[in-house]
Formats: C-alpha cells, structure tokens, sequence
C-alpha cells in the first residue's frame, strides 16, 4: 500500500489550522513541508513553512516529511529539526562535492532523524545511485522544485521505473518518494513505476472532502 505525504505549500491563508485537522482527519501519512529559500527555487516559504510545521508538531503527531530546497542545507537542517521531523530531505543539486552529502546524511543522522535525498528532474538518476545505501529514500521530483499546482513531467517516470529496478537488484531497503502533479489522472502511472510514497498538494487541498481523495490516492 502507497503512502500519502500531503503538501501544505498551497494551504489557502488563513485556512492553515482548518486544514491541518482536516488531514488529520483524513488520514494522511505524512505532512510534506515544502522548505524554500528563494535562493535554490525562487519562492521564500521558510518562515511560513516553519511557523505551519511547528504548529503541527503542537497538535499533531503525523510525521513531518521536510523537504529542503535551500543552498544552505547544513543552516536548515539546525532549523527545522527543532520541529522534530520523521525525515529531511535535501537536493542532491544544492551540493558542490560529494564529502558534504556523505556528511550530511551523518549529521541528520547523528540527529535522530531519517535521511533522503531529492532529485530535479534534469538530474541523472544514476548520480543518487552511490548514496543509496546510506539514506532511507529518494525523492525523484516529477515537476520543477518551486511551487505547487504544476503539471507531472512525464519523463520523471521513467526514472522512477530505473531507479526501482536498481534498488531491488541491489537488494536496497529504500523508500521512493514521487514529488509534485499527483492527482487521479496521473497516480497510476506513478504507482506502477514504483513510487511507495506520494506528494500530493493541490490535487488533495483543493478536494472538498479531503479523506474521499487520499482513499482514492491510494488505492491498489
Ligand atoms: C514543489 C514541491 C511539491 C509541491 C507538490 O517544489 O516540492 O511538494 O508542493 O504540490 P502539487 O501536488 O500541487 O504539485
Ligand atoms: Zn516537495
């Protein structure tokens, strides 16, 4: 059975602690918290992202699924494991050289914290390949990182079908999270490339009942 990470990012104003025990309600897995610093994506969402996070964290005890798209990873690591989160996630993309992953993935580590890495959809799938033993999943986004409401780019699948049949002929235990235009028209095809975890924003917020979609998301 798939999981659900539902985006807040689009989170109407306002409708923040609505939402938020709407989800609740509905059952979604995680939360996904969409960290941007408008360096690495050009939207700023870090304030409000962890204002929203932190809230949570009050009054919820779903798993915080964070995914940083920020220059300075090693900052916003310090910064939102004051939220406790279940995951971090950062871009392979923000790294200049191969020792700051490998410390990174230690340091989320050192902090109680499970690790993934994300993937632009311009990047290689092969180039996450040698980190894979060391994290607990990949994020393969499937729209550019920087905001919600966008169309799946329908190359992204194929990396996810490559980077499935490389983890089981390697015998990894690695969770594969697809990020970004989920929604009923294109989840099939996300599931049968072998994503495990789904990131859906906009499709489950602009739902009316948000239970009704996350049940249908994640449908066999
Ligand atoms: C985009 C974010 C995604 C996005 C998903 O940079 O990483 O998590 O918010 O939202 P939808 O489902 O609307 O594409
Ligand atoms: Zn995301």
């Amino acid at each position: 059975m798939v999981e659900i990470s539902t985006s807040i990012l689009s989170v109407k104003k306002g409708e923040e602690n609505k939402a938020i025990f709407a989800l609740e309600k509905a059952k979604t897995d995680y939360f996904h918290i969409d960290i941007m610093d408008g360096k690495f994506v050009e939207k700023n969402t870090y304030d409000k992202m962890f204002g929203i996070s932190s809230y949570i964290r009050r009054i919820s005890n779903l798993p915080l699924d964070v995914h940083l798209m920020v220059d300075n990873v090693k900052e916003a690591i310090n910064d939102f494991l004051a939220v406790e989160p279940n995951i971090i996630t950062f871009h392979l993309e923000s790294c200049k050289e191969k020792n700051e992953i490998y410390d990174l993935i230690k340091y989320i580590k050192e902090n109680n914290c499970r690790v993934g890495i994300a993937i632009k959809p311009c990047t290689k799938i092969e180039d996450v390949y040698e980190f894979l033993p060391f994290i607990h999943m990949c994020l393969v986004m499937t729209v550019e990182p920087g905001k919600g409401g966008q169309t799946l780019i329908p190359e992204t699948i194929e990396k996810i079908k490559t980077l499935k049949v490389y983890i089981e002929e390697n015998n990894l235990e690695i969770d594969i999270e697809a990020d970004g235009g989920i929604n009923l028209a294109t989840v099939e095809n996300v599931k049968d490339a072998g994503a495990n975890i789904l990131v859906s924003g906009t499709a489950i917020l602009m739902a009316k009942d948000y239970k009704v979609i996350i049940d249908e998301l994640k449908k066999e």
